[in-house]
């Protein structure tokens, strides 16, 4: 019997496992042979009594191999559900080619998508892309497994768990909800239509990826030697047995001396060393990979942008602004405890020169963020400014404010992106 009859409970778990990717370690994907486990949600033995219950206890593999009985239910929400997720988007996206930089590599799923969720799993069945009596070894499983995603944090296995996971359901439940297929199904619809499962919501590609260059990847330099797989490498050193064979605070990981940073941050930002150029197209696709990996990691919190992680975290820890202005930045009024810094393993990098060493001012615990530069001023500090301005190295800021024009070309961004949203 083979691991396909473990997980008996499918559904909503795709959604579950999918989000619950956005910890993805330094390590290797290693747990690529497609088990079910979901490491990263709290084990629970759940009592699914309704099969549509959108607990995120979810099925953390349980090995209880036995198939004893139906599951609990099938449910064509479900169906549905899964399928919007994990198929249309792929499908019928409004940019598909940008999708399989990531996901599907290599596999046209168009040519399986008809009109309803049922038809198309009916279709997958009869081109022999999927085996309902052996839903593990799937042929279209074997596909994902392969694919060669243009991501450092993409996870295949995930899309494999995930993929296994809507087959294994079918297997229980495709005859139940979607009845005996007619003949040739895979000719009844020229494909679903998107129903705008888009990552980037309403805002052109194009677009969106304009003003993440203009805030993100043009000072993609302060995040890279950690957050990339080029900082790893760039941060390993000599073989080691355990950490007593490493120098200072190396971490002796895969039997290698390790940087810490980038053995532990996420390696969303794609490329080398140096600049990337907007002319060039292959480092556009780095570009927007980067963006398309920030996003699917939930770096930028569309419902609370201030609050986004990408700003939160490299922003001055336990620093709560109480007005932001920039480029293209005009907050007057930062709601208390919004946008405040945290802790970040990469240290603070926003932290407008307090570095907290012994001996220096504490830092601030609050204050204005203000790097505009919209008011030149002549004649040093003194000379006048504008209502609520004045002159600091000939530039009108409000009073002792602090920049770091980073974090404001990011607020900038991250108010684009919401609205790309529609929040
Ligand atoms: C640069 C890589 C990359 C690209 C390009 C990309 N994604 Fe993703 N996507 C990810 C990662 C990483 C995850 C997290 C899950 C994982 O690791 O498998 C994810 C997860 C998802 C999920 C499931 C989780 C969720 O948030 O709902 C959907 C749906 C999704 N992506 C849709 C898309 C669509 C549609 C496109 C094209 C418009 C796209 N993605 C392009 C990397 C990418
Ligand atoms: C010296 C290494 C280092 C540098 C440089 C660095 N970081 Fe980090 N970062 C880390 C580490 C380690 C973590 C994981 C621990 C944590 O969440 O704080 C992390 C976590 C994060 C996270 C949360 C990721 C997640 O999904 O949990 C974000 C967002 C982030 N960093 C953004 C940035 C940005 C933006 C920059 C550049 C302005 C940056 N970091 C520079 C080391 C670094």
């Amino acid at each position: 019997m083979s691991m396909a009859s473990i997980s008996r409970r499918g559904g909503i778990g795709i959604i579950v496992l999918l989000v619950g990717a956005c910890t993805p370690g330094g390590g290797s994907d290693d747990d690529s042979d497609g088990m079910m486990g979901s490491t990263s949600d709290a084990p629970t033995t759940g009592q699914p009594t309704t099969g549509d219950s959108n607990d995120d206890g979810a099925d953390s593999g349980s090995s209880d191999g036995a198939t004893d009985g139906l599951p609990t239910a099938c449910d064509e929400d479900e169906l549905s559900n899964m399928y919007a997720q994990y198929v249309e988007p792929f499908v019928s996206g409004a940019v598909p080619q940008s999708c399989s930089q990531c996901h599907m590599t290599g596999i046209d799923m168009s040519i399986y998508a008809q009109d309803t969720p049922c038809d198309t799993m009916a279709c997958m069945v009869e081109m022999g892309a999927v085996d309902l009596e052996n839903p593990a070894g799937s042929s279209l499983l074997a596909q994902i497994q392969l694919g060669d995603p243009n991501s450092s944090v993409f996870d295949v296995s995930e899309e494999h768990a995930a993929m296994l996971e809507w087959i294994e359901w079918s297997a229980q439940c495709h005859g139940e909800i979607c009845g005996e297929s007619e003949t040739s199904v895979c000719s009844s619809g020229t494909g679903a239509s998107s129903t705008g499962q888009n990552p980037i919501g309403d805002c052109s590609e194009d677009d969106l990826l304009v003003e993440f260059w203009n805030s993100v990847i043009v000072d993609r330099g302060r995040c890279l030697t950690c957050h990339s797989s080029y900082g790893v490498e760039a941060g390993t050193f000599g073989a080691c047995a355990d950490v007593s064979d490493c120098t200072g605070p190396q971490l002796c990981e895969d039997g290698f001396c390790r940087a810490p940073g980038p053995w532990l941050a996420p390696h969303m930002f794609e490329g080398v060393d140096g600049p990337l150029d907007w002319e060039n197209p292959a480092d556009r696709q780095l570009g927007l990979n980067t963006l398309y990996n920030m996003v699917a990691l939930g770096q930028i919190d569309e419902d609370n942008p201030l609050d986004s992680t990408l700003l939160t975290k490299p922003l001055l820890q336990d620093f709560d602004p109480e007005a932001i202005y920039g480029d293209g930045v005009d907050m007057p009024s930062v709601p208390v405890d919004v946008g405040m810094g945290v802790a970040h393993g990469g240290t603070s990098k926003f932290n407008f020169g307090f570095h907290g060493a012994e001996g220096e001012p504490p830092p601030p615990t609050t204050g204005v963020i203000d790097c505009r530069t919209d008011e030149p001023c002549a004649g040093g500090d003194g000379a006048p400014c504008s209502e609520g301005r004045t002159c600091q190295e000939g530039l009108c800021r409000a009073p002792g404010s602090y920049c770091d024009p980073t974090y404001t070309n990011y607020v900038r961004f991250v108010q684009y992106f919401a609205s790309c949203k529609g929040e």
